[in-house]
C-alpha cells in the first residue's frame, strides 16, 4: 500500500486569501511585487478592496431557494458566472501563462481577456477554444493599431476591449520590483540569489525547459514571429499621442468595420460624464474600473461610483466593474448595484501562480460557490434578481465623479 505524505500540501485552496499567500511564499520577491502593483501611496488599491466590505448583506431566515442561477450573457456571449477574466500583463508566472488562463475560464464556461501585453500569441490563446476578449491600449501608429485588430479578428477573438485610462504614474512608496529587459543568461545570473530561494516555483518552468518569456508576441510586426520586449512595447505606449474622444470613436468604427460589428468595449471608466461620452462613441459596454489601482491614485474604488454610472448608461450598454473583486459576496454586491457581470485581475494571477491552470479554475470555482451561498442567504433564485434594497449601504458611500456639479450655496 502506497502511503500518501500527510505534510503534503493540498492544491486546492479555499479562498482568494490563500491563494494570495501561496503565490507570496511561492514566486520570487520582484515577481510577486509585479503582481501587487498599485500606485503612488496605494490608496485606490486598498480602497477597492475595503470598500466592499464597507457594504453589508441581510439574509432570511426560512424561505431560501433550492436552485439557485448565475447563467448570464455578457457582449453578446453566454456566460455560466457573472464573472470573468480580465486582461493582465504580467502572467509569466507561469510557463502556461495566458493559455492556462483561457483554458480554465473556457472549462468553467466564461469568457478570457487578453492583455496586448500578454506573453502568449492571440492564436495560441484562440486555439485553447476560449472565447477571447483581445485587450488593446492606445499604442503605435493608426496603421499598427489597425494591423493588431485585424490579427486578431483572425484569430477569432470574440470583442475588443480598449484600456485607455493609464497615466504612468511613476514611483511606488514600498518600490517597484526590478523587471529585467530580457530573460537571458546575464539576468539569470543576476537575479539568481532571489530565484535560487524559489526552487518550486523555477521547477515549474525547468519542467517544460522554458524560461519566463517577457515579450510582448501580440506587438510584433507582420511576418515575424517575435514581438518587442516589454520595455519596447512601453516606450511605444508611452510615446504614442494620449487619445481624444474622436480618437476613441474612430477606434470603435474600425472595430466594427474589421469585425463586422463585433463588441467593443472601453474600459478603466470612473467618471458619469465619461461613461456618457462613451455611449456617443458607440461603445457596446464598459467597464467602470480603476485600472485595479495601479494608476492614478486617489481614484475611488469601482464599486463606489458604479450605482450612479450603471443607472445612467445601464440601459443602452452593458456595464461591468473590475477592481477588488475576491469573493463571491463582492460578486453579488457589484451585480445589486448595477453591473452585468464583474472582471478578476489579481484573484486569477494569484490562483496561476499558486497552482497553474487548476488554480485558476479553483478561484472561478471559489467565486461561483461564494455567489451561491450569498444568493441562499438571501432566498434569491437568481442573479437577476438582485437589487439596491438587498444590500446595507452606509450613507456617504457613493461617489459621483464628472457629475452634475451642484450650485454654490448662497452667501
Ligand atoms: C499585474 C497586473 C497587470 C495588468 N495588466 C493589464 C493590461 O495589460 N491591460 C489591462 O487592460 N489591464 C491590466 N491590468 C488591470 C486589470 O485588467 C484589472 O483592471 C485589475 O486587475 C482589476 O483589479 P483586481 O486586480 O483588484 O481584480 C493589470 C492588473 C494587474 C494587477
Amino acid at each position: 500500500m502506497k502511503l500518501e505524505n500527510p505534510w503534503k500540501q493540498n492544491p486546492w485552496f479555499e479562498s482568494v486569501a490563500v491563494a494570495q499567500e501561496r503565490a507570496r511564499k511561492r514566486l520570487p520577491q520582484p515577481v510577486y511585487g509585479a503582481l501587487v502593483a498599485g500606485s503612488e501611496r496605494g490608496q485606490s488599491v486598498s480602497d477597492n478592496e475595503a470598500a466592499f466590505a464597507e457594504l453589508g448583506l441581510a439574509p432570511v431566515v426560512a424561505g431560501q431557494q433550492a436552485e439557485r442561477d448565475q447563467a448570464t450573457t455578457l457582449w453578446g456571449q453566454e456566460i455560466s458566472q457573472p464573472v470573468v477574466i480580465s486582461p493582465t500583463g504580467v502572467q509569466a508566472v507561469h510557463p502556461d501563462g495566458e493559455v492556462a488562463v483561457a483554458r480554465a475560464a473556457s472549462n468553467r464556461g466564461t469568457l478570457t481577456g487578453l492583455s496586448n501585453f500578454a506573453s502568449k500569441s492571440v492564436e495560441d490563446v484562440t486555439a485553447t477554444g476560449a472565447r477571447t476578449m483581445f485587450q488593446m491600449y492606445w499604442t503605435g501608429e493608426r496603421d499598427v493599431m489597425l494591423q493588431r485588430m485585424q490579427r486578431a479578428q483572425d484569430a477569432g477573438v470574440v470583442g475588443l476591449i480598449a484600456t485607455t485610462d493609464w497615466s504612468f504614474s511613476i514611483g511606488r512608496d514600498w518600490g517597484s520590483p526590478e523587471i529585467p529587459e530580457k530573460v537571458d543568461l546575464r539576468t539569470m545570473v543576476r537575479f539568481a540569489p532571489k530565484v535560487a530561494t524559489k526552487p518550486r516555483w523555477l521547477w515549474t518552468f525547468g519542467r517544460t525547459g522554458t524560461i519566463p518569456d517577457l515579450t510582448a508576441p501580440n506587438l510584433a510586426p507582420p511576418g515575424e514571429a517575435t514581438g518587442p520586449t516589454f520595455f519596447g512595447a512601453y516606450y511605444e505606449w508611452m510615446t504614442t499621442q494620449p487619445p481624444s474622444w474622436d480618437d476613441i470613436a474612430w477606434m470603435r468604427e474600425q472595430w466594427q468595420q474589421i469585425s463586422g460589428g463585433k463588441p467593443f468595449v472601453l474600459k478603466g471608466v470612473c467618471r458619469l460624464d465619461d461613461a456618457l461620452r462613451a455611449v456617443d462613441a458607440g461603445v457596446s459596454g464598459i467597464s467602470v474600473s480603476n485600472h485595479g489601482g495601479n494608476n492614478l491614485d486617489g481614484t475611488p474604488a469601482p464599486i463606489r461610483v458604479l450605482a450612479p454610472i450603471a443607472e445612467r448608461v445601464g440601459g443602452d450598454i452593458e456595464v461591468v466593474l473590475d477592481g477588488g473583486v475576491r469573493r463571491g459576496s463582492d460578486v453579488v454586491k457589484a451585480l445589486a448595484l448595477g453591473a452585468r457581470a464583474v472582471l478578476i485581475g489579481r484573484a486569477y494571477l494569484w490562483g496561476l501562480a499558486a497552482n497553474g491552470e487548476e488554480g485558476v479554475g479553483n478561484v472561478l470555482d471559489i467565486l461561483r460557490m461564494g455567489v451561491d451561498s450569498a444568493l441562499r442567504g438571501m432566498g434569491l433564485a437568481s442573479i437577476h434578481e438582485l437589487t439596491p434594497e438587498h444590500l446595507i449601504v452606509p450613507d456617504g458611500f457613493h461617489r459621483t465623479l464628472g457629475g452634475p456639479v451642484p450650485a454654490p450655496a448662497p452667501r
